[in-house]
């Protein structure tokens, strides 16, 4: 039976991971295209490339190493992914969420999910940090269609949290600390490849969405299926298309990631003391 299976190799994976190190994290990172270098936050760290870990695949895309590290941050055990799988590369939705889903199986209380993403609120700038209050699935499928896999959670799960409240003030109490200017807003996950069309996106400002990206929906969805608490922050890496008068490249992504990447480490050591267990932050 596919629930079982998928229950099966969730289990298998974290019983790998946990032979490699002893550390029993508490919260997961994702790091998104040109934020790998987050990972250098971490202390005692092992990296465990995904090719040693059962069912993983390896990321195709630039900018995504492949990588599990397990180590601390700030003194708080953490594991953090860099390299995370889009639906836009072929992979199932069930592959997509597999990472996610073998971070929440090794006992991860949160999940802070970082990406870049286009701006589409006309108050963006590259390079700029918007901290997610919610999301707009608009990727045409969800990773829990098929028959509900009860040991993860709800067939019906509730998402009128998907982004964490607490873990959100957390956020924006660190980032109001070291004075990094940030926004909060909506983000909009389409499948990609292709960004957006001027027309595309003129509709999706019309819906409500602030930025938009090809990924953090699907694992923002997985994670709450399994009761694990969510905070997103997006990298501003472009003006989404439309808004700028050059074109937009895969190698603009790239390079505003990096340069904003300090930026985006300071918010996330200094905030990670504060994201404590369920429902309850210290901010
Ligand atoms: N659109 C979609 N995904 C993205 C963008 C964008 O403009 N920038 C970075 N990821």
């Amino acid at each position: 039976m596919q629930q079982n299976t998928i229950y099966k190799k969730i289990r298998e994976a974290v019983e790998v991971i946990q032979q490699h190190s002893k550390i029993q994290p508490e919260i997961g990172l994702i790091l998104g295209s040109g934020l790998g270098s987050i990972a250098e936050l971490a202390t005692e760290a092992v990296t465990i490339p995904y090719s040693q870990i059962p069912h993983f695949h390896n990321p195709s895309v630039e900018g995504h190493a492949g990588k599990m590290v397990i180590g601390k941050i700030n003194q708080i055990p953490v594991v953090l992914l860099q390299g995370r799988f889009h639906l836009y590369e072929g992979h199932s939705m069930e592959d997509v969420v597999f990472p996610t889903r073998t971070i929440c199986g090794l006992g991860i209380h949160s999940l802070v999910l970082t990406n870049a993403a286009g701006g589409i609120n006309t108050r963006f700038r590259p390079g700029d940090v918007m901290l997610i209050e919610d999301h707009l699935n608009l990727m045409g499928d969800n990773p829990l269609r098929g028959p509900n896999l009860s040991q993860l959670g709800p067939r019906f799960p509730d998402l009128s949290e998907a982004y964490h409240r607490g873990c959100l003030a957390a956020f924006k109490k660190t980032a109001e600390e070291l004075k990094i200017n940030f926004h909060t807003g909506t983000y909009a996950g389409l499948l990609g490849p292709t960004y957006e069309t001027p027309a595309e996106v003129r509709m999706l400002r019309t819906l409500g969405a602030d930025a938009v990206g090809m990924s953090t929906v699907p694992e923002s969805i997985a994670a709450n299926h399994l009761g694990v608490q969510v905070a997103g922050v997006s990298c501003i890496t472009n003006l989404a298309a439309g808004l700028s008068p050059h074109k937009l490249s895969h190698q603009e992504v790239m390079d505003t990631s990096a340069q904003t990447a300090e930026k985006m480490k300071n918010l996330i050591l200094n905030t990670l003391p504060k994201l404590t267990q369920k429902g309850k932050t210290n901010a």
